[in-house]
């Protein structure tokens, strides 16, 4: 096989048979059942499931923040323990700093690696001009939007440049126009750099025109129902991209995977 070619295959997330437990007053809950998901180099791969499928646990594993139960997660041919540098991570909380300006929270994670603010100041400045938000340097959290937070959010994950970016729920608080806005601006980066996206969402639009895979999760204990590619053409526009057949289609068939587990998740919440 060319080099090349072995690369690709080898660059590669893979979940091998991860579950994870918790215990919560000495009573066992299965988050996540035995999952096996392998996620390659360069792709943008969405999940999307009922609350309380396993979504973010799955990726605080990633990440490395939580041990699986069962099972193990090998990026690049290395078994994921303790904290994984490959990857940055956009919680779904954001962690800005309140008592620091946008630049020095965006600065944060090369500062932690020992970098100065004046040695990081060049790389930080290019990251807030590549998210839009460089006029908001010297403002503090509290002074900026929703949108503007989600911005020096995905910058921060942006300074140390991983490989791999995990995303949980990024825009989901945020307003329709915003949201399309952001969707535009993160695949724009997305093609341009080449990244690996593993992307929480509960938007099956934006799952769809977002993504090259949706993996579908049941209800929980999460376990994997299907991957669904997604082969609509690129470079796609997160407005027309709705308009077509070929999305109506896949929505369609991804509703009718998650809605038994929706509604099974409505009558457990409502008795
Ligand atoms: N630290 C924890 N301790 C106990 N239970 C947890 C913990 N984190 C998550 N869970 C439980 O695990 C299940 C999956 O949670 P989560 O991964 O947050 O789901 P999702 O992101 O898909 O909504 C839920 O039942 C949740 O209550
Ligand atoms: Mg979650």
């Amino acid at each position: 096989m060319d080099w090349w070619l072995t690369q690709l295959e080898w660059r590669v997330i893979d979940v091998r048979g991860v579950s994870k437990t918790f215990s919560f007053e000495n009573q066992p809950t299965l988050a996540l059942s035995p999952t096996d998901l392998k996620i390659s180099t360069g792709s943008f791969v969405s999940l999307v499931g009922p609350s309380g499928c396993g979504k973010t646990t799955l990726l605080n594993m990633i990440a490395g923040l939580i041990e699986p139960t069962q099972g193990s997660i090998v990026q690049d041919d290395q078994i994921v323990s303790g904290i994984n540098t490959r990857v940055g991570y956009m919680t779904q909380q954001d962690n800005l700093l309140p008592w620091r300006t946008t630049a020095e929270n965006v600065a944060m994670p090369l500062l932690i690696q020992g970098h100065s603010m004046a040695s990081a100041k060049h790389r930080v400045t290019e990251m807030l001009q590549r998210v839009g938000i460089e006029r908001f340097a010297n403002h503090f959290p509290s002074q900026l939007s929703g949108g503007m937070r989600k911005r020096a959010s995905l910058a921060q994950v942006l300074v140390y440049d991983p490989q791999t970016i995990l995303m949980d729920e990024p825009f989901g608080a945020l307003d329709a126009q915003l949201k399309v806005s952001m969707q535009m601006q993160l695949l724009s980066l997305w093609e341009n750099a080449g990244k690996t996206i593993v992307f929480v969402t509960h938007d099956l639009t934006e799952a769809i025109l977002l993504s090259d895979q949706v993996v579908v999760f049941s209800g929980r204990p999460g376990q994997i129902k299907d991957i669904v590619s997604i082969d609509l053409p690129r470079p796609r526009d997160p407005i027309k991209g709705q308009f077509n057949t070929q999305f109506q289609m896949i929505y369609q068939n991804l509703w009718e995977m998650l809605a038994p587990d929706i509604a099974r998740l409505a009558k457990v919440e409502a008795s």
